[in-house]
């Protein structure tokens, strides 16, 4: 059990911090502040500093700051567990019973809900509620063995059911909100997330649940196909590929990874013995999910779905991939909207053959281009030249490049020597347009968010991510309007994205609390972080314009981020992107 609320605010009530502090070093007051020499660093004039109304220290000179848990960590080289132990014996109280610091961190205790639920749903699919979702799964090709390989469920059709259950495991409002299991009601009560849907366990490398999929049984007005928990503590869906914690095995073997769109591909493919097969989530492919295929493969094959949207996909994964040691190979399905049904309609041994006709990503962009012209006529072999050289020119291997300049001969009787030339131009124009693409395409981003002289001078070389924090802790009433404004984007800096994350779900009513609610899950480095930020940003009052300008910057930031990706995207994403950056951030976390 983690330690009660009730418990921690006791103990930092009880503990002064600069009682405390005074033990350890001579505080003197200077005016809203305490300051003396740091008891963490060897100093002649005082720069350690206590603020009472942040219970935290901080000092100047070494850096060190927290609350009152994180001072007696340091000065006593304890765990956090000990720490509060320590506090406890000096404030006369007793420990409250049945405190395991292991389970006590709210990341541990998602796992664990998430983990009852996935017990749940899967013993509800195989109940008299289950009835119908097992007809679908059935009606769907899916054999037992392969339910219970992939853990599948069925999420009953009631508002609390899990809720009760998880409650009656002892796991706490707080942990199920968290956990993205259950939501909070417009009239506040909790209730459960998902309801009537075929449960996927969302599993990571380590074998832990961290997330679900639920997909709707029948139409019954929910115009969503498919629910994914929302990004929590230990689920960023543009980090996790469904069905890898399968696939990692095979993968030390062959090394070649089949991508499919959908998760229920992934899972045809399983049943059918292509035990290499994954997904991402409800996502477009991200660099991400790039970089978890490289540690594992050698090369993949993208099976997405034969449909316009499909191959879009298709080629924007191919720009993605480019930049990755990853060689690329594309699935051409005909006679099936996806894998899922082509496997169903023609087995494993035609996918089989489809698998190992797919052809390296160049030649299906070829093959495309091919198939829009008549090459029986000299205006088409032209036109498909220019195209086709355009393509080949994306390769970087010369070799590559020659191979293919010898096959385009071949196909249309025009020299190999003119088509080596126009594929070269078409690399030095590439790399021309590239550049001024990139610097237009960026100079198009950066103008939407263009803020006045006044307010970039003000915030000076800040990052906003410290400042956007500062408000919320400062504010912790307006977290919903910068959840919601932020719209899920990443922060730049991984430690302050765990930050606001525990941040926006830890529940405060006193802020002077809040990092020693916070220091137990966020551990000693964060905490300093934390309490650095908050006393850095003291007594700056916050304008609601600075929530949208701080969550715009935050946006902007990432946006950049995605510098490399601009190139290769078609300009309809690209428009795309734009306008969601600009339009207050639907890209969901
Ligand atoms: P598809 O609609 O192609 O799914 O969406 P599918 O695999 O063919 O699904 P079935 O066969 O009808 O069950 C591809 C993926 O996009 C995400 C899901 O991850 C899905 O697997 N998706 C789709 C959503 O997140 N929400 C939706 O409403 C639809
Ligand atoms: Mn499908």
């Amino acid at each position: 059990m983690p330690l009660p609320r009730e418990f921690i605010d006791e103990l930092i009530d009880r503990n002064d911090i600069a009682d405390v502090a005074g033990s350890y070093t001579q505080l003197k007051r200077a005016g809203r502040r305490l300051a003396g020499l740091c008891p963490f660093h060897n100093e002649k004039t005082p720069s350690f500093t206590v603020f009472q109304d942040t219970r935290s220290f901080y000092c100047f000179g070494c850096g060190a700051s927290g609350d009152v848990i994180s001072f007696i960590m340091k000065a006593e080289n304890l765990s956090y567990m000990e720490a509060v132990k320590y506090l406890a014996q000096r404030a006369g109280m007793e420990m409250p019973e049945n405190t395991d610091s292991r389970l006590s961190n709210l990341r541990t205790r998602i796992l664990a809900a998430n983990r009852e639920a996935a017990r749940f749903f899967f013993r509800s699919l195989n109940s008299e509620a289950g009835k119908e979702a097992r007809g679908y799964l059935r009606r769907r090709g899916l054999k037992d063995s392969t339910i219970t390989r992939f853990g599948i469920g069925y999420a009953p059709d009631s508002w609390a059911d899990l809720r009760d259950h998880l409650y009656g495991l002892g796991f706490k409002e707080e942990e199920v909100l968290a956990a993205g299991l259950c939501r909070k009601s417009q009239k506040g009560s909790v209730l459960d997330f998902f309801r009537d849907r075929v449960m996927f366990p969302v599993i990571d490398l380590t074998g832990n649940v961290v997330a679900f999929s639920g997909r709707r049984l029948k139409d019954n007005g929910d115009p969503r196909k498919y629910v994914n928990t929302t990004d929590t503590l230990v689920f960023k869906k543009s980090k996790v590929l469904f069905a890898m914690n399968l696939a990692k095995n095979s993968l030390a073997r062959s090394r070649e990874i089949i991508l499919a769109e959908g998760q229920m591909d992934a899972i045809s493919m399983h049943q059918a013995g292509f035990d290499n097969a994954v997904a991402a989530l409800g996502t477009a492919l991200t660099e991400e999910h790039i970089k978890i295929m490289s540690n594992y493969a050698d090369s993949v094959v993208i099976a997405y779905d034969a449909d316009e949207a499909g191959r879009k996909a298709t080629q924007r994964a191919i720009g993605l991939f480019r930049n990755s040691p990853l060689s690329i190979k594309v699935l051409d399905m005909t006679g099936a909207k996806d894998a899922d049904e082509y496997i169903n309609k023609y087995g494993p041994e035609m996918f089989r053959k489809l698998i190992d006709g797919s052809a390296a990503s160049l030649e299906y962009e070829l093959k495309r281009a091919e198939a829009k012209y008549d090459l029986f006529t000299d205006d088409g072999k032209v036109r498909y030249l220019r195209e086709a050289t355009d393509i080949v020119a994306k390769s970087m291997s010369p070799t590559e490049r020659d191979i293919y300049a010898g096959r385009l001969a071949d196909k249309t009787s025009a020299s190999k020597e003119s088509i080596v030339k126009q594929i070269e131009s078409a690399v030095r124009r590439k790399k021309r347009n590239e550049l001024a693409d990139r610097e237009e395409r960026l100079t198009d981003v950066q103008k939407r968010y263009d803020v006045k002289a006044a307010n970039r001078r003000q915030i000076g070389g800040i990052s906003a991510e410290h400042r956007l924090i500062a408000l919320v802790y400062w504010n912790p009433d307006k977290r919903e309007t910068v959840k919601t404004k932020l719209g899920g984007v990443h922060f730049s800096d991984g430690d302050l994205e765990d930050i606001f994350d525990h941040m926006m779900v830890t529940e405060v009513t006193d802020p002077t609390k809040w990092l020693s609610y916070l220091s137990e899950d966020l551990g000693q480095d964060k905490t300093q972080k934390l309490s650095h930020i908050v006393n850095e940003y003291r007594g700056i009052s916050f304008v609601d314009d600075d929530i949208d300008y701080l969550c715009d910057k935050i946006k902007s930031a990432a946006n950049r981020l995605n510098d490399r990706d601009i190139g290769n995207m078609d300009p309809e994403a690209l428009k795309k992107m734009i306008d969601n950056k600009s339009g207050g951030g639907s890209n969901g976390r």
